[in-house]
């Protein structure tokens, strides 16, 4: 697709990444966006609060599984591109309440995929040639490595564990199968785990900082030896517009933060970096604080990206490096108290109460 101005329909554009993507997308004129999301407990409108009066920017409120309301997103709009975002996308919640996982992820990028192959079907050759479908996905799809096994590749044979990584799973065939069956440009990316500003309190990092700072408990699942490759956001958001720009329709990217870290070598860095920031009143670290708990059931051991593919191919890598990203990330938690607090509403107090008290 040429860089021209064109229109992106970004869906999950108010939860983490997509909001830093539509950021960054409007902060560096790569596209006009269409945020479509149906603002779950992981959506938030102040996520995107800076846009507002841009007029290259556009919120819909709707469901990826309302056919009828994303039929008229796509006539209402005419998007040169589908940025496919929205998901479910917490593991202990998906062992938790398997069923939304299987709406949203599978029926919901179903359902985006029928709408963009109607879309495109209609168009005229040279936007037919120009449309992208990009649908972000994980590296969970290939399931747990061990400790000397190769990293992940594009070719890696699927194998999830978990409820959300299948429904990733099934929604990334569906997405190939497209491309198979009716010549839908598709493209798909497998990332790492990401971490930066905006991230929901639910997930490993931002939980460790508010607990930390609340000086509650933080709670390391099982041994603590779990493998995790962390990639900051913008390396993410940076290499999904390499790909919608440059990438091979039908093709898989995965991408990685070239940073396998132990889950409690990471907290232990965490803490380390809290304790130069914001040092505890009574003067212990912060480590302290950390206490292992019961294991999450079916927690891969080990996830690992081999991302020479989208390195050579489109000459992406990773710019953050892991200390300067996580403490901007710290600062930016410890900065907006305001943020954390509202996202900290009843219904995520209930969520936490629910998978720690009985760990
Ligand atoms: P998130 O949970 O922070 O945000 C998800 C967004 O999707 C929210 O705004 C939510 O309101 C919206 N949404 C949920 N169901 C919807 C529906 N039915 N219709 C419309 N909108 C809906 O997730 P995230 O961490 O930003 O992840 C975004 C995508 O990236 C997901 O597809 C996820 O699988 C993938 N991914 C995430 C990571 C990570 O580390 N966070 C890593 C690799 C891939
Ligand atoms: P998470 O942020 O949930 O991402 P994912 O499961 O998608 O990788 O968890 C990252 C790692 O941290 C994972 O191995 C589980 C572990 N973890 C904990 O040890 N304690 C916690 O409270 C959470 C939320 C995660």
């Amino acid at each position: 697709m040429s860089e021209k101005k064109c229109t992106w329909l970004v869906t999950g554009g108010s939860g983490f990444i997509g909001s830093n993507f539509i950021k960054l997308a409007r902060a560096n004129g790569w596209a006009n966006i269409i945020n479509v999301d149906k603002l779950t407990y992981a959506g938030n409108p102040t996520n995107l609060k800076e846009l507002e009066g841009d007029e290259g920017y556009t919120f819909v409120r709707a469901d990826t599984t309302d056919r009828e309301a994303i039929q008229k997103v796509f006539d209402d709009y005419s998007p040169d591109a589908v940025v496919n975002f929205a998901a479910e996308s917490h593991v202990d919640r998906s062992i938790d309440s398997p069923g939304e996982f299987v709406h949203t992820n599978v029926v919901g990028t179903f359902t985006m995929l029928e709408e963009a192959r109607r879309y495109w079907s209609s168009c005229a050759d040279k936007r037919k040639g120009e449309f992208r479908f990009l649908h972000v996905s994980t590296d969970e799809v290939y399931g747990s490595l061990g400790f000397d096994d190769e990293p992940f590749k594009e070719t890696t044979a699927y194998d999830p564990s978990s409820p959300y990584s299948a429904s990733k799973a099934a929604s990334d065939h569906f997405v190939s199968s497209y491309y198979r069956t009716y010549g839908l440009p598709t493209l798909t990316t497998n990332c790492s785990n990401n971490y930066g500003p905006y991230q929901f309190p639910e997930k490993l990092i931002p939980l460790m900082v508010l607990n930390a700072v609340e000086e509650k408990p933080l709670p390391v699942y099982g041994d603590g030896k779990n493998i995790r490759d962390w990639l900051y956001v913008d390396d993410h958001c940076k290499a999904i517009k390499q790909v919608l720009n440059a990438g091979r329709i039908g093709e898989t990217y995965n991408i990685g933060g070239r940073c396998e870290l132990t889950n409690i070598d990471l907290v232990r860095t965490l803490c380390a970096v809290l304790d130069e920031v914001k040092p505890r009143t009574n003067g212990d670290p912060y480590s302290s604080l950390i206490t292992f708990v019961k294991d999450r059931p079916g927690h891969d051991r080990r996830y690992a990206i081999d991302d020479s593919k989208i390195a050579q191919e489109l000459d992406w890598n990773p710019q953050e490096s892991f200390t300067s990203g996580l403490r901007k990330t710290v600062e930016w938690y410890l900065d907006n108290a305001e943020w954390t607090e509202a996202v900290q509403n009843g219904t995520y107090r209930d969520w936490i109460a629910k998978n720690y008290n009985e760990r």
